[in-house]
């Protein structure tokens, strides 16, 4: 979703902006813009399209003396939500008298009401946005004082912000805040950069403030100074981000997506390693931060999540419940909080967000800390929001994941969660020996990944036969029907074709009626309980025409002859193989949007990251 840079140092700033919002692409946005300072004017640029279109307009525009010259200034991708992606639209947004100009994430709820007070003034809005109204109440409150408006400005706002705040007034520092929405401060060496995401920050420096909600900052190029918004000062330590600029290319992959499809095997390694514990045949969480005996009191385990993290926790539902004997559910986090959550203080709600800044996640954490239950999160990057306000917890270590269609981050948080499903069954249900039998199944997972990447060329093949259908249905059964949900998400996503994922048995109950001849179904037929009626599911599928490719364990040969097309899965635990078989339909998905031409990273109209409910 939409992303903020902003810079102040010795470098050139127009290009380190537009440099940061490249970094920021993969989240999905829809228009640009940046604004900088020059001879004490504010000078904007923007454009509706991609941040390459801002490049040429701001080359345009712009000399290359004033590029040059500039060493302050603050830049943005717009997700549009208040009001079409067009140029008007886009940030940064000015205050009245063109000397304040802001960008903004999130969503100002009150924006009407502010609107049409501050209309009532005088002031005149130029586009549909949130976003320049608070612009314009920034401008209403600097009674010459940039700090003290944004403060007063923001006491009036409901909703979420994540703001960088330029005046051409005081031209030697940006204001920044955030409640809903992240900020990361980099802390260079004579130069500091604010973005929304730390991949706008890794060229320059390892050094890291997190703003925390109610944070607002005074940043210059040496110094920031961090306040609530009261104006009481507060301490934020600094931390390190922990991978380098190389973790966030594409090191020779034609595409971010299949390079993570390929980092999976290393991914999940360090995922898994160091917990793992053969002796007691259980695993070292120690984020989980509970006791043996909180765990063996634990009364059900609640998963929540939205697209990709949602599937994982499907299959984590099935984990908690075979694995551990314990009621587990999983609920969509956008529902979460409007429903009547019946959560008490015995349950273990576990928040999976890749991102760790989904807001209906976000939300469903806050609900589920209000009713006492133990929250703990699954997230992927460090230091995220979920993550900071749920205090307990696993991360992935999965790496940075910047293909907007989640790959390696879906097959770490499942790795995770049956990790915290064997830890949970120890307790309950799992002798010693069940436990390392377990454990050494999860250890094997890199490897088993590893096996199903090899098929890239095969898999690759296969994709020709499918990449021209309209419609595809994947089908699985138990913990496959997680795996045939995620399978049609990533197909959609990726390549556009309408795909829906079933439990085989209900295709009969209605989707069966969308079969005709040719209709791709997609099977997961690996050796998992309910296989042979998987077959016959199958049988069902192509008595209707249906041209199946299966997902077949290796060595199955019968199972492989009932398929037009197959990719094999290496034989292992029925949960432990949801995890190659999500990966095989990941290059699956992968290789038909590549043949369709289609823009894999950032598919139209997604984010990486939603920020909104
Ligand atoms: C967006 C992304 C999905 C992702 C979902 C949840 O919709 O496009 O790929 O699965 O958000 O994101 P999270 O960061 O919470 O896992």
């Amino acid at each position: 979703m939409c992303g903020i840079v902003g810079y102040i140092g010795k470098s050139d700033a127009p290009t380190v902006l537009i440099n940061g919002l490249r970094r920021l692409e993969y989240r999905g946005y829809d228009s640009a813009g940046l604004a900088i300072i020059d001879d004490e004017r504010i000078i904007i640029s923007k454009s509706a399209g991609k941040v390459s279109s801002l490049n040429e307009r701001a080359r345009t525009d712009w000399s290359p003396d004033l590029f040059s010259r500039s060493t302050l200034g603050i830049a943005h991708t717009r997700w549009a939500t208040h009001g079409p992606p067009t140029e008007v639209n886009a940030h940064p947004h000015l205050d009245r008298t063109g000397e304040v100009a802001l960008v903004h994430n999130g969503i100002i709820e009150n924006y009407r009401s502010l609107r049409a007070r501050l209309e009532g003034k005088g002031h005149h809005f130029y586009s549909e946005t949130d976003t320049e109204v608070l612009a314009h109440l920034i401008g209403d409150c600097d009674k010459g004082d940039l700090f003290q408006a944004v403060c007063d400005a923001l006491h009036q706002v409901e909703g979420t912000f994540g703001i960088a705040v330029l005046s051409s007034r005081e031209p030697e520092k940006i204001i920044t805040a955030r409640r809903g929405s992240p900020i990361v401060i980099g802390v260079g060496d004579g130069e500091t950069i604010i973005a929304s995401d730390a991949a706008a920050i890794l060229a320059h420096t390892q050094r890291v403030i997190y703003l925390d909600d109610d944070d607002i900052a005074i940043v210059t190029a040496d110094s920031v100074d961090i306040r609530d918004l009261h104006n009481i000062p507060v301490t934020r330590e600094i931390a390190e981000l922990g991978f380098d600029a190389a973790a966030a290319e594409k090191c020779g992959h034609e595409h971010f997506m299949l390079k993570e499809i390929h980092e999976q095997p290393e991914a999940l390694a360090n995922a898994i390693r160091g917990r793992l514990d053969f002796n007691l045949g259980s695993s070292v969480l120690a984020g989980m931060g509970t006791s043996p005996r909180e765990l063996a009191d634990l009364g059900r385990v609640v998963l929540v999540g939205c697209g990709t993290s949602l599937h994982a926790g499907l299959v984590g539902e099935y984990a908690f419940e075979d694995l551990a004997d314990i009621h587990a559910e999983v609920q969509q986090a956008a529902e979460f909080r409007y429903r009547n959550p019946i959560i008490g203080n015995r349950d273990l709600v576990v928040a999976i967000s890749q991102s760790g800044e989904t807001a209906d996640t976000l939300a469903a954490v806050r609900e589920a800390n209000q009713k006492g239950a133990f929250v703990m999160s699954l997230c992927n990057v460090v230091g995220s929001t979920i993550a900071r306000e749920t205090g307990r917890g696993v991360y992935l270590h999965a790496g940075p994941e910047i293909s907007v269609a989640s790959t390696k981050a879906f097959t770490c948080q499942v790795a995770v969660l049956l990790m915290m499903a064997l830890k949970l069954g120890r307790g309950r249900r799992f002798s010693r020996e069940d436990g390392i039998r377990l454990a050494r199944e999860i250890e094997m997972i890199p490897a088993l990944v590893a096996k199903v990447i090899q098929q890239n060329d095969h898999i690759a093949e296969i994709a020709g036969t499918y990449a021209k259908c309209e419609h595809a249905f994947f089908i699985g059964r138990g913990p496959m029907y997680p795996v045939a949900m995620e399978g049609a998400l990533k197909l959609k996503e990726i390549s556009y074709i309408h795909a829906e994922g079933f439990h085989a048995s209900e295709l009969k109950h209605g989707p069966i009626a969308l079969l005709e001849k040719g209709t791709p179904v997609i099977a997961i037929a690996c050796d998992v309980p309910g296989k042979d009626k998987m077959l016959g599911n199958i049988e069902e599928c192509r008595a209707r025409g249906a041209h199946i490719l299966g997902l077949v364990s290796e060595g199955d040969h019968e199972t492989a002859e009932c398929m037009d097309d197959f990719i094999t899965i290496p034989r292992c635990h029925p949960l432990v193989a949801t995890i190659p078989a999500v990966v095989a339909l990941q290059l699956f998905s992968y290789h038909v949007a590549r043949l369709r031409g289609c823009e894999i990273d950032q598919p139209r109209n997604l984010a990486k990251s939603v920020t909104v409910e």
